[in-house]
């Protein structure tokens, strides 16, 4: 079965109890389980994995590339600032699509810039869980587009 990576960045890992006001109150554990599901009715698998770490992100979009169809990537905070994961997107020929829980164009203006929209084959932002579900959509969606047999 092809496969999607769900990718997430730093601070993800504590959604549930972290700033619920703008992020919700659902963990990251459960939206991976939201993504599992989508995937599967599908018929794509879903792997799931979350760093603090930007180097360990570049990797696993390195290592995706052999293994995965597409990858889904909230980068958190390193959407905007890091070179680092944009130049990782363009070196990759897999789709990589941006997700966002929050509005970042609706936030506080440094959160406007994104490093990897440029790279990326789109950009879902403000719909909490969904923003990632959509994510998965998008990817077995641009999949399908360029292998219908997939
Ligand atoms: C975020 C938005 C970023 O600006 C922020 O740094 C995050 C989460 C989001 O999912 O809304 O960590 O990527």
């Amino acid at each position: 079965m092809p496969s999607i990576l769900v990718l997430s960045g730093p601070n993800l890992n504590l959604l549930g109890t972290r700033q619920p006001e703008v992020y919700g109150t659902t963990r990251l554990a459960d939206i991976e389980d939201a993504c599992r599901a989508h995937g599967k009715a599908l018929g794509f698998d879903v792997v799931a994995a979350q760093s603090n770490h930007e180097g360990a992100l570049v990797d696993s979009l390195h290592e995706a590339r052999l293994v995965h169809s597409g990858v889904v990537l909230n980068a958190g905070a390193y959407t905007h600032t890091s070179i680092a994961l944009r130049d990782a997107i363009s070196s990759i020929d897999i789709p990589v699509i941006e997700v966002h829980l929050s509005n970042i164009h609706a936030r506080e203006s440094f959160r406007h810039t994104s490093m990897i929209a440029g790279v990326a084959a789109g950009q879902i932002a403000g719909f909490g869980t969904d923003s990632y579900v959509l994510g998965v959509e998008a990817i077995v969606r641009l999949v399908r587009a360029g292998n219908p047999s997939a």
